[in-house]
């Protein structure tokens, strides 16, 4: 098909996707696009463009929908109705309380009442709401240094850093550790912080197969025989890049095998726990609780306080000579304003409650009552799924005799 073919069956395709007073406007700026042939990046990107035009478009309502009470258990939603198919919103004053089944406040920390909220205004009261500079020049004080302490003892490490957010603890830290020369072994459906920090350093990247064991094997063993490409160096480090519960899918990280085959290999890891710490192992400490791996033998744990600890900001941990250095090469410590000393009290409280430092069995109730809920759902989810499986199977087997489909399509 010609580019000019293309072009004006996309043109029609918007004429009848559309409401009307969108349409001239869209004809217009489509008109107006370069077509690839001239050079430019497209305006459209076909499946982008298909998914907003198509999909989103129709189903945005249900996305992005105002919130006007605390992420607890349950939810004020801000009543909204569009009048020209969810290009626009109105809201119409109407709130409806419902169940959270979104928000990563994964211990119930996030509130606006009890000891973490408390603690957390008496630290706005003190200090103040911002640090008003790095870490590494004035932003730091007496709580945040006792809050680097217990996230360090809590971990199992001599020494942490805590850094203003998750996101740019992994992308600043990275780069902080690796550069050219350097072989990064990172997992298919690692979180794109730890990606965009993969990318950042220089390093090469090589990706395994998410949580494939035998496939990061392969990759270690060819990475120690041949080396660096073309001069076949050995590689200055190789480092793998891994997460304690991935965040999308919900797979727990086979830490026993990473942990021997980077004892194998002579390799680093690098351990991001966003979703494991404070909510896994019986004592909240994570997957190296859960599987019983020592974290002498994580290299660097990180983790974000913004899911189990109901705050923000992240960690990362390890031999204080390494977080020693660390601390004056992250470009987070050295550029950028530390974290607001609320959210220390908000840290530092949600920790000592997991830890039993206060609030006597709060903490591991918690902790044991987020494990409880997690299986029920799963198996709520598979039994469900399972059902669906033999209504389906069901649905085959009477139709696979008069259409003459293979059963199998029609399960998928
Ligand atoms: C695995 C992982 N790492 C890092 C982050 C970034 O953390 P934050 O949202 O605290 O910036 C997330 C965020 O969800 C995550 O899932």
């Amino acid at each position: 098909m010609s580019q000019t073919t293309q072009h004006a069956k996309q043109i029609l395709h918007l004429h009848t996707s559309h409401p009307p007073e969108r349409k001239e406007f869209l004809t217009l700026l489509y008109l107006m696009a370069p077509t690839p042939s001239q050079g430019f990046v497209p305006l459209f990107v076909d499946f982008e463009s298909f998914y907003t035009r198509n999909l989103y478009r129709r189903l945005r309502d249900v996305f992005n929908r105002p919130i006007s009470s605390v992420p607890g258990g349950y939810v004020d939603v801000v009543e909204r109705v569009s009048s020209d198919y969810n290009w626009h919103f109105q809201t119409t004053g109407e709130v409806h309380r419902v169940m959270n089944l979104g928000s990563y406040n994964y211990l119930g920390f996030a509130n606006n009442t009890g000891v973490c909220a408390e603690e957390a205004v008496d630290h706005l009261h003190k200090y103040g709401v911002a640090s008003a500079s790095p870490a590494m020049e004035l932003g730091t004080n007496d709580a945040f240094f006792e809050c680097e302490r217990l996230v360090a003892e809590f971990v199992g490490k001599e020494s942490a850093i805590v850094i203003g957010m998750g996101f740019a603890t992994n992308s600043t830290t990275i780069p902080s550790l690796m550069d050219k020369g350097c072989l990064i072994l990172s997992d298919a459906l690692n979180h794109a912080s730890l990606v965009l920090g993969a990318r950042m350093s220089g390093a090469k990247i090589q990706v395994f197969k998410h949580n494939n064991m035998e496939n990061l094997e392969f990759l270690l063993k060819r990475a120690v025989v041949d080396g660096q490409p073309r001069t076949h160096r050995p590689w200055k480090k190789i480092l793998i890049l891994c997460e304690g519960i991935y965040s999308m899918e919900g797979a727990i990280v086979n830490l026993r095998e990473i942990v021997r085959l980077k004892k194998k290999y002579k390799a680093y890891v690098y351990l991001d726990e966003a979703h494991s710490i404070g909510a896994m192992g019986r004592t909240g400490r994570g997957v190296c609780e859960y599987w019983g791996v020592s974290p002498d033998d994580i290299d660097i744990m990180m983790g974000t306080f913004t899911k189990s600890f109901g705050a923000a900001g992240g960690y990362v941990a390890g031999d204080k000579v390494l977080m020693d250095e660390l601390r004056l090469k992250i470009h987070s410590t050295m550029y950028a304003t530390s974290v607001s000393p609320p959210i220390v009290g908000q840290i530092v409280s949600s920790l000592k409650l997991i830890d039993g430092q206060i609030g006597g069995t709060q903490g591991v109730d918690k902790i044991k009552q987020i494990q409880d809920n997690t299986r029920y759902f799963r198996q709520k989810v598979w039994s469900n799924q399972e059902h669906q499986h033999t209504l389906s199977f069901k649905h085959t087997l009477s139709c696979s005799s008069s259409c003459q489909a293979s059963p199998e399509r029609f399960v998928e």
